[in-house]
């Protein structure tokens, strides 16, 4: 089993070094192969998303990925900025179905800004679509004043589409996942979350969601516009089972939703093709703030390659127990700062990574 490990940016080479470790351990025979990726790869090569990394990724059977950008980009024309390689990875490989688990530990109950009873016990499954929506929508650009009193750009603009077939395949992955968990146990609900009162987008998406829905009888359906959606996960978060939504709303809704975890450092994720390929990933960015400090939370990208065992390399018992070792490990009370509370110790990137494999073994 060959994994692609494109480390990127930032605390990524510190986050993905951690997640290396611990797969190394487990006693697979996996084969990595490390890349550069995001600004590290623009400086280095010139570009992104370098065709040798796009190959790479395309040949492997998982790719491990960390985070991509840095404000010293942000002057880029776009095609070169860091981010672009992300984007190109998912469009490239097809990676059209993102799952980002919000499972909020017991032993972070208190790591979260929110009241303990509303998170404790947390499992719920954010579905966002991640191919389409006005992240890749044409045209987009900026119209220059063409009078010569306006210097530079006059407006810019995206655009909004989705297709029919794009809504079905992510709605039918959504339902998929709803009857999955509703045999262990959860509720069987689908929450889809759109803006059909405003955006004609989104009207098409709640119609073509809805027709999917007749083919799963089984599983509730119901329809939230985003801006109530994102009341309701601070308010009453449990109502949710799985939630479904586009590009746009579930990047906002997710990062939202990582609170409801204890941090962002602890959001996995996997993007998925319709082969199942997949790109394995922490919800969370390059944190420039953070970087090089040695101080950022590897548990999300750890527990990502656990996801990365689980879907792509058909070893789910290594993926259940790197997730053991993580609630170990949080029940002895290590803690990286952006988890901590009081009375439990602080740790840094490395000395929690080594935590992991020491409850592993
Ligand atoms: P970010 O997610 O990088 O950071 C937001 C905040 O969360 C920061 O305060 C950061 O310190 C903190 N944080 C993030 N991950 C953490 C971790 N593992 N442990 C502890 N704290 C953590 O978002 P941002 O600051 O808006 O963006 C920074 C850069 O990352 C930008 O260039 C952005 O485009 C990029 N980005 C990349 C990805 C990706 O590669 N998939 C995702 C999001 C953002
Ligand atoms: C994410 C990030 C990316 C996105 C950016 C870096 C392109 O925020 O993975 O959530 O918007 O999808
Ligand atoms: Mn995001």
């Amino acid at each position: 089993m060959k994994i692609a490990v494109l480390p990127g940016d930032g605390i990524g080479t510190e986050i993905v070094a951690e997640a290396v470790k611990v797969l190394n351990v487990l006693d697979l025979k996996l084969e990595t192969e490390t890349a550069l990726v995001g600004g590290a790869a623009f400086d280095a090569l010139g570009h992104p998303l370098p065709d040798s990394t796009l190959k790479l990724a395309q040949e492997a059977d998982a790719i491990l990925f960390g985070a991509v950008g840095d404000w010293k980009y942000d002057t880029l024309d776009r095609p070169l900025r860091p981010e672009q390689a992300i984007l190109g990875l998912r469009k490239n490989l097809g990676l059209f179905a993102n799952f980002r688990p919000a499972i909020c530990y017991e032993q972070l109950v208190g790591a979260s800004s929110l009241k303990p009873e509303l998170i404790s016990g947390l499992d719920i499954l954010i579905i966002r679509e991640l191919t389409g929506d006005i992240y890749f929508g044409q045209p987009r650009g900026r119209r220059v004043a063409t009078d010569g009193h306006f210097p530079g750009a006059e407006e810019a603009f995206d655009t909004m589409r989705y297709s029919k077939p794009e809504i079905e395949r992510i709605a039918h992955v959504a339902f998929q996942a709803a009857r999955k968990r509703k045999s262990s146990g959860s509720e069987g609900r689908v929450t889809s979350v759109d803006k059909a009162n405003v955006l004609e987008t989104f009207q098409f998406w709640k119609d073509v969601v809805s027709e999917v829905g007749k083919e799963y009888p089984d599983i509730a359906l119901d329809h939230m516009y985003v801006d109530n959606a994102a009341m309701q996960l601070v308010k009453e978060p449990k109502r949710f089972d799985v939630v479904v939504t586009g590009n746009m709303f579930g990047d906002i809704l997710s990062d939202e939703a990582s609170m409801l975890t204890g941090s962002i450092g602890m959001l996995p994720s996997a993007s998925l093709n319709a082969k199942n390929q997949g790109l394995y990933e922490p919800s969370h960015g390059s944190a420039p703030d953070i970087a090089g400090q040695g101080v950022a939370n590897p548990l999300a990208t750890i527990l990502s390659a656990a996801m990365m065992l689980r879907f792509s390399l058909n070893q789910a018992a290594a993926a259940d127990r790197i997730e053991a070792a993580v609630k170990a490990v949080l029940a002895q009370g290590l803690r990286t700062p952006d988890i901590y509370s009081a009375g439990t110790t602080r740790v840094g990137t490395s000395q929690m990574g080594d935590a992991v494999v020491k409850a592993l073994a």
